[in-house]
């Protein structure tokens, strides 16, 4: 019977551990949670999502105080075109958070950023062209373009002198989403190294319609793979999604998959960004907790335990501080939807929005509760404490518990 260590991931010159641990934003895929994944052979992530927010937390820079007194003056508008990202501020929280990590990165494995494409901060081009750059400049190892086609992403890159250096990969949910990304980036003459292919089950945004329970990963890797087969593409497929023990995993190993991607497992580990008190949620979760809903004001379908603080939150839009889901125009689809409660409620302190949610503020605040589809078995993944709660795992124990189980056992804490 074979287990995950069993096999290996090339990527270039490196041999890993085929275990990635997905990013997770905002700052759920801590530095320290992907330092352990490198440390152990396999490859860890970092997110970029609301970086700026992220250093002040981390690293004591006060960015979002100054943008936000700088467009206090903006906070009743709901037209927040003005509310301008400051690049040379990006630029500073991407290299010290990448930087940082970078630093501290020991062991054989590799260390890459998670980029959603669907962070736009009201100027989706140079935002991403800067976040994407800085982080090649401050020494990232890989950047997995996610939350959007990215068509035209290697083009922002292409000209920088670590292009055919770090490793680029692409999550797609669809053999569809990975032709339009390959031929639409074929000028510049790069494949990616790897492709994430993300199932329906995978927490975060989702890559499908509300339809998702339609779709199967395993069926999606399949015709991935048969389709590069006939084009005499030999690019690394890395699953996602459900990937919940080793069994797993390996089932899709040994059917071409080249690594896993795995991150709801991590949810609970101690070096996991989420709050104890908000790990405890995760792991009392029944199957009839987690939905799969359309607030999240990107547009795509969300997977999130329905008793996240986010939902039904109207909190006032926060985008002179944030702002980080505004499209080209200064728009978010939050604002309309809390415009039209406080008209509808006039005179009213506090009201209720129930079709979106400020994810900025929400995601910053560990309120919105987002969710891998079996986050309902973690509860089988460690032991009960005497009060009732549930031991919380160290990161170590769940990678090596992927790397080496077999039968579709879960190896429990001491
Ligand atoms: C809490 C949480 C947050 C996530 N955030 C992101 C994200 O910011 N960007 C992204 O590309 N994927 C995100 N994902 C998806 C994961 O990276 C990963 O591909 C997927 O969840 C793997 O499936 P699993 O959770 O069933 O193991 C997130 C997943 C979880 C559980």
């Amino acid at each position: 019977m074979k287990r995950v260590d069993d096999f290996r991931l090339k990527l270039g010159k490196h041999e890993l551990v085929p275990i990635m641990i997905g990013g997770m934003g905002v700052d759920i895929s801590t530095t320290e949670l992907a330092l352990e994944a490198a440390r152990l052979g396999g490859v860890g992530h970092i997110s970029d999502a609301m970086v700026p927010t992220i250093s002040d937390r981390r690293y004591d820079t006060k960015f979002i105080k100054n943008k936000l007194k700088q467009y206090k003056f903006n906070v009743d508008n709901s037209d927040k075109s003005v509310v301008q990202f400051d690049l040379g501020m990006v630029e500073e929280a991407t290299r010290l958070h990448v930087s940082r990590t970078m630093e501290a990165k020991r062991g054989p494995g590799l260390v890459f950023v998670n980029c959603m494409e669907k962070l736009t901060m009201n100027a989706p081009k140079e935002t991403l062209r800067v976040r994407l750059r800085t982080a090649m400049d401050a020494g990232i190892e890989g950047i997995t373009l996610a939350a959007g086609l990215h068509l035209g992403s290697f083009g922002l890159i292409e000209d920088h002198p670590r292009f055919r250096d770090v490793k680029l990969g692409i999550i797609v949910s669809s053999l569809r989403a990975l032709q339009l990304f390959i031929k639409k980036t074929a000028r510049t003459n790069r494949l990616p190294d790897y492709v994430v292919i993300e199932g329906p089950l995978a927490g975060g945004h989702l890559g499908f319609g509300m339809d998702w329970a339609q779709y199967d990963l395993a069926t999606i890797v399949a015709e991935i793979q048969t389709w590069l087969w006939a084009e005499k593409l030999n690019i690394p497929l890395i699953p996602a999604g459900g990937i919940f023990t080793g069994s797993d995993a390996v089932a899709f190993l040994e059917n071409g998959g080249a690594a896993v991607q795995v991150a709801t497992r991590f949810t609970v580990a101690k070096e996991c960004g989420l709050p104890p008190e908000v790990q405890q949620e995760y792991f009392k979760a029944s199957e009839e907790s987690i939905e799969v809903n359309q607030i999240s004001p990107t547009g795509y379908p969300m997977r999130m335990l329905k008793g996240s603080p986010a939902i039904g939150n109207g909190i006032h839009p926060n985008c002179e501080a944030f702002g980080y889901i505004l499209d080209s125009k200064g728009h978010c689809s939050y604002i309309d939807a809390y415009n039209r409660e406080v008209a509808a409620h006039p005179g009213a302190k506090k009201v209720k929005v129930w079709d979106k949610t400020c994810l900025c503020t929400h995601m910053r605040n560990f309120d919105l509760w987002t969710c891998g589809h079996y986050t309902y078995r973690l509860k089988d993944t460690t032991r009960k404490n005497e009060d009732g709660s549930y031991q919380s795992l160290s990161a170590e124990h769940i990678f090596r518990d992927y790397q080496f189980s077999t039968d579709n056992r879960i190896a429990l804490p001491d």
